[in-house]
């Protein structure tokens, strides 16, 4: 049996900064202001309209626009590869990003391969294994502003054109990649999922947000086609967010009714990227919803000759579904039902290390692949003491709680080979914006309207993670 891989991980957009000095384009999530919070939904952040897009992009006040500075990754990359090693870890995810290396989606920036170049040598030299996310969220601006984003069919090309070139020259180092992050995330949050742009006082369109999903879908497999034609040696997988559904009741109608949302929420999107083919209920679902759009026979085939080696997910909170509306609250990317028997973050985000349990053997039951947890952890507010110390006993009861129950999964029986914390570092929060949303065991020292030193930390749960991957290395 292979070794299991304790991670970390950061993506571009929340971790590396560097607008406009180092980086020169603007991407989606660029354009994305820190509002305070009133409440837990993340909507008024995460669905941008046109008029706030355009506002953003001629605005140079960039300190309002969080995602411009990220946790300044590019400056302090030396300081956190030496943290990253010393912290132990196996394995490393991070994601390129694409305006970064593109530009002007065409020439490649050398200050973008320098950097690259130096993440992923100093990494693989101390035998980090690699973790490429090719895409996560943040998508050229002028590809949404002048195509559409992934509506267009475009798209998939321009993406493909990126995937090459960052294959071309990290191709033969990367252990293992996924084409694109989260890529339910498109339904929930069309804007960083899919780079589709809201409509004023208009719900989304349905046929685009399928139609975008499904240029993603191709992208994914063409992707996988590319490697495999490249000869890399690299596993490919495919990514969902999961929010293991729990009926509000044991009523056999609500039951129902959490099969059917959880086929539509959760498992559609790795149903076709890892089955090769779209599943019958969806379809049923287009049927019904009048959604309707291009797919090739050429779709077909690609889809199907080029499923994913492994399947990953992200899991932070479990969810309820209810018959009859009941008292609700916010989760990652989705507003669910409480359920009394949990606790949850500030942000109301259900804290459940069972759920991660059961959803490895549900996600393993389903499609009998190997599995990568390649999000998880605690969002909170950590504080900085005088003496530069962070005390979260918090985040090192609930990361041990959720590794006790990915031993006892792997008990189950579920092949699971890997565990990635997400925001190793602390970074920018993709749903509130925020910097003061923290999931690190390295805090970084910057609020959330881009005031501090953005100096690290290591907090108490730095130690203990180094700790507990040390003693799990030896027993191997
Ligand atoms: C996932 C994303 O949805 O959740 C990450 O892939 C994100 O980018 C993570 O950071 C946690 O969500 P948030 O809103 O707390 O940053």
């Amino acid at each position: 049996m292979s070794k299991f891989l304790w991670g970390g991980a950061v993506s571009s957009s929340q971790y590396e900064g560097g607008y406009p000095r180092i980086r020169t384009s603007l991407d989606t999530q660029d354009c994305r202001a820190y509002i305070p919070r009133t409440s837990n939904a993340t909507t008024s952040t995460r669905l941008l309209t046109i008029d706030r897009v355009l506002s953003a992009k001629d605005d140079a006040e960039h300190q309002k626009y969080p995602f411009r500075t990220g946790s300044k990754g590019i400056e302090f990359v030396k300081e956190d590869v030496e943290l990253l090693k010393e912290l132990g870890i196996n394995i490393f995810r991070f994601s390129i990003s694409w305006t970064f290396l593109l530009p002007d989606n065409k020439n490649i920036n050398p200050k973008a391969v320098e950097y690259y170049d130096y993440l992923i040598n100093e990494l693989k030299g101390s035998g980090i294994k690699i973790f490429l996310m090719l895409n996560h969220y943040a998508v050229p601006l002028d590809l949404v502003l002048n195509i559409g984003g992934w509506k267009n069919r475009k798209m998939i090309d321009h993406y493909l054109y990126f995937v090459r070139k960052v294959f071309e020259l990290w191709g033969e180092k990367i252990d293992f990649f996924v084409p694109i992050n989260e890529i339910n995330a498109g339904y929930f949050s069309p804007y960083n999922g899919v780079g589709l742009i809201k409509e004023i006082d208009k719900d989304y369109n349905q046929s685009d947000i399928f139609k975008s999903l499904h240029h993603q879908f191709v992208a994914s497999a063409k992707t996988i086609e590319l490697a495999k034609n490249m000869g890399l040696n690299a596993k490919s997988g495919s990514m969902i967010a999961c929010f293991c559904y729990y009926p509000y009741s044991c009523k056999p109608i609500e039951n129902l009714k959490l099969t059917l949302d959880e086929n539509l929420h959760q498992w559609f999107c790795m149903d076709v990227l890892s089955r090769g083919y779209y599943p019958s209920y969806i379809k049923v679902y287009f049927k019904k919803n009048n959604i309707d759009f291009e797919i090739t026979d050429e779709d077909i085939n690609v889809l199907k000759n080029n499923t994913c080696d492994f399947v990953s997910f992200s899991y932070y909170q479990s969810g309820v579904i209810s018959e009859q509306e009941e008292e609700k609250t916010a989760g990652n990317l989705v507003i669910t039902t409480k359920n009394p028997y949990l606790v949850a973050t500030e942000w109301g985000w259900q804290i459940d290390p069972i759920g991660l349990r059961t959803t490895l053997n549900r996600i393993y039951d389903r499609y009998q692949k190997p599995v990568i947890i390649c999000e998880n952890g605690l969002g909170y507010q950590d504080k900085l003491n005088s003496d530069n110390t962070i005390n979260d006993q918090y985040r090192i009861d609930y990361l041990n709680q959720h590794f006790e129950q990915i031993k006892l999964a792997q008990e189950d029986g579920v092949d699971v080979i890997s565990y990635i914390m997400w925001g190793v570092i602390d970074i920018v929060s993709a749903g509130s914006c925020e910097m003061t949303k923290r999931y690190g065991v390295i805090y970084v020292d910057a609020d959330n309207n881009g005031n501090g030193s953005y100096k690290r930390y290591k907090k108490d749960s730095f130690k203990w993670y180094k700790d507990f991957i040390k003693k799990e290395n030896e027993k191997e």
